[in-house]
């Protein structure tokens, strides 16, 4: 296959940023947008000259010369989609987070599989060239053995009317945990609270446990003076943190750390603190980098880092945190894994 054929449906907010990235790439044909509203069709035509507009999602299915779709219309529409697309025999990428339900997630995974079919999920961070340096940083062991870990996805809006800050806000976050850890995660807890609509929560806090001890913790809000997308990873030899507000420094490796009791009569654990380093990272638009593992898997068969399954167990923790939401933050247990 010389160049993937695509096309994109939903091209209001997030869609045109998809569109943007697979029309510049040299491999890949963006053949078709789609979407319900010709108004947002017609903001768009003059961008894309060669391009086909259509409000009818069966146009991009019934094309036989076109190998994938990539769906970025709102999250409960997902699944419809996504398994129609399947069935058309088409190469599917969807936006984050892959379905509204676990079993639907999962459903897309196992169909993809079955039809020898690329299923990709826009777990945007997994692809950060900076997080991508934390998880060389943990994979190489100089952290040590990884105690806990921790991100922060704060901002004063966008304040979302039919999501909560869990769904909106938590599938990038929740990715990134569950690929730098690399275990199935055995238990969730999660509490927040709703301030600006009733039943849609503002702000909140998420526990994921892993078999090994290691601790994850989310902080999401949309009502905070901070922007903040922070991930901090706590090793017993160093630390490391992701920031991606910082422009150079999106990456700071530190040297500090308890330091191993030799004496088995010294009352206090001791710390120590040293070097403070920051690795280059590559200014690439992490998008970019997506939207070229989707095509270049499309193109070879090849499996994404951020696949089906993966999106399905982003939305096993997120119906598991918005249980234990809706029942006062008591533990949630993960099913043992079926992957
Ligand atoms: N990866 C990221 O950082 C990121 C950021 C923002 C949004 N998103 C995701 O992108 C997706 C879209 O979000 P948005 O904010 O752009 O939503 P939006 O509501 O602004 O736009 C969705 C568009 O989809 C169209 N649409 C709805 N149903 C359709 C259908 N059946 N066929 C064709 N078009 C249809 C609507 O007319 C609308 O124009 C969501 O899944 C969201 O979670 C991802």
């Amino acid at each position: 296959m010389s160049t993937v054929r695509l096309g994109v449906v939903g091209m209001n907010y997030w869609g045109p940023n998809l569109a943007r990235n697979f029309a510049r790439m040299p491999n890949a044909e963006l053949a078709w947008c789609c979407d319900l509203d010709t108004a947002v069709l017609d903001r768009h035509r003059p961008g894309y000259p060669t391009t086909q507009f259509t409000t009818r999602y069966d146009d991009l299915l019934g094309d036989d010369t076109l190998d994938a779709i990539v769906i970025a219309t709102p999250v409960p529409t997902h699944a419809a989609l996504a398994k129609r697309a399947l069935l058309a025999g088409k190469h599917t990428f969807v936006e984050k987070p892959l379905a509204v339900s676990a079993a639907d997630a999962r459903e897309l995974a196992d169909l993809g599989d079955a039809r020898g079919l690329v299923v990709m999920v826009d777990h945007l961070l997994v692809y950060h060239p900076g997080l991508q340096r934390v998880k060389q940083i943990i994979d190489s062991g100089e952290l040590g053995q990884i105690y806990y870990l921790y991100g922060n996805r704060q901002n004063l809006g966008i304040v979302r009317p039919d999501e909560n800050a869990l769904w909106s806000l938590g599938p990038h976050d929740i990715s990134v945990l569950l690929w730098l850890v690399g275990e199935r995660p055995i238990e969730v807890t999660a509490t927040g609270e709703s301030y600006l609509q009733p039943g849609v929560e503002d702000v909140v806090f998420g526990q994921i446990r892993f078999p090994s001890g290691i601790l994850g913790h989310l902080h999401l809000s949309w009502l905070d003076p901070h922007k903040m997308r922070k991930m901090t990873v706590i090793g017993s030899e160093k630390m490391v943190v992701f920031d991606d507000m910082e422009t150079e420094r999106k990456v700071t490796l530190y040297d500090k750390g308890p330091i191993p009791r030799t004496e088995t009569y010294g009352e206090y654990i001791q710390v120590r603190s040293g070097d403070i380093f920051s690795p280059k990272i590559p200014g690439v638009e992490p998008l970019r980098v997506v939207c070229d593992e989707f095509v270049r898997c499309v193109a070879d068969g090849s499996r994404p880092l951020a696949d089906g399954h993966a999106g399905a167990t982003v939305v096993e923790v997120l119906e598991a945190m918005t249980m234990s939401l809706r029942s006062g933050g008591v533990a949630i247990p993960l099913a043992e894994a079926n992957l």
